[in-house]
Parts: C-alpha cells; sequence; structure tokens
C-alpha cells in the first residue's frame, strides 16, 4: 500500500536475470524488443492509468528478494517477471508472500508450450494472475489488471 491504499497507485514492476539482455537474447523466443522499449511502454501505460510505476532488473535472486522486501508498505501492487527464478525460486516466492501485495506474474514467452522444466511456476499459484505468451504487451496487460484489481478493492 501506499500508505492510504488510496490513488495514485504505486506498481513496482520487477524482472528477473537475463532479461537486460532482450532484444539481443534469442529473440526468436523472446521477441526484439529491448528492456528498455518495455520499459518506456509501461511508462506511457501507467500515465495513461493515473498511477506510478517504478521499473527494477537484476540478475540476482537475493537482490530481487531485498527489492521485494523494500516494496512493503510502500508499494500497492506487484508486477513480476522472475524469468529463471520462476523455476527455482522458493525464496522470491517467500519475499512475494512476506510483502502481501497483488501479485501478476509475466512472462514473454509461453513457458507451457516450451521445456517441461519451465512448466512449473513457484509464482503462479500465489499470483492474482499469470499472463504467458503475449510478449512485451503482457506487462501492459499486467498493469492494467493490478489496477482493475486495486479499484475493485477499493470499491465503488
Ligand atoms: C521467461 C521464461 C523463463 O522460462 C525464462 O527463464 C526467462 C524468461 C519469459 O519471459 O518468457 O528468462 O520468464
Amino acid at each position: 500500500m501506499n500508505g492510504t491504499s488510496a490513488p495514485p497507485w504505486r506498481i513496482l514492476v520487477i524482472n528477473g536475470p537475463n532479461l537486460n539482455l532482450l532484444g539481443r537474447r534469442e529473440t526468436g523466443i523472446y521477441g526484439a524488443m529491448t528492456l528498455a522499449d518495455i520499459e518506456s511502454a509501461c511508462r506511457r501505460k501507467a500515465e495513461s492509468l493515473g498511477v506510478e510505476i517504478d521499473f527494477h532488473q537484476s540478475n540476482h535472486e537475493g537482490e530481487l528478494v531485498e527489492r521485494i522486501q523494500a516494496a512493503m508498505g510502500v508499494v500497492d501492487g506487484i508486477i513480476i517477471n522472475p524469468a529463471a527464478y520462476t523455476h527455482t525460486s522458493i525464496a522470491i516466492r517467500d519475499a512475494l508472500l512476506a510483502v502481501n501485495l497483488p501479485v501478476m506474474e509475466v512472462h514473454l514467452s509461453n513457458i507451457h508450450r516450451r521445456e517441461a522444466f519451465r512448466h512449473h511456476s513457484y509464482i503462479s499459484d500465489i499470483a492474482e494472475g499469470v499472463i504467458a505468451g503475449l510478449g512485451a504487451d503482457g506487462y501492459l496487460y499486467a498493469l492494467d489488471a493490478v489496477v482493475r484489481h486495486l479499484v475493485a478493492r477499493v470499491g465503488p
């Protein structure tokens, strides 16, 4: 929450390992947009929705955990693409549970259409929603979804 649980809401967008290489990394799977392009698109979308966003990427699990912890009581919702940590990190799952904020999980690729080890996510069952396979647009849909979730929580 932002302290008042009232708008303007603040949304934290977190990206995990190797997503700093977007635009150069396996572009057939992840697309041509860079992370900076995605951040700009998210900032434009956030402005149109009247919310504030923080955008963060790290290749380090502990740093991601610390960024999530720092969101406690400061942020109203989290959009996260944990990248490879999706499939391995109980620490990121526990951090998300600890801060008790609505979470939207995003993947650029459809992880269910890929290798079996990508089918399991440590995050999906604690997320409000999961968006996978819709490329960079997934972040924008997640922003819409988190705002709709917050609006519904506040009520008419
Ligand atoms: C990813 C899917 C993960 O399996 C992979 O490790 C990534 C990116 C995606 O956005 O499609 O790094 O989270």
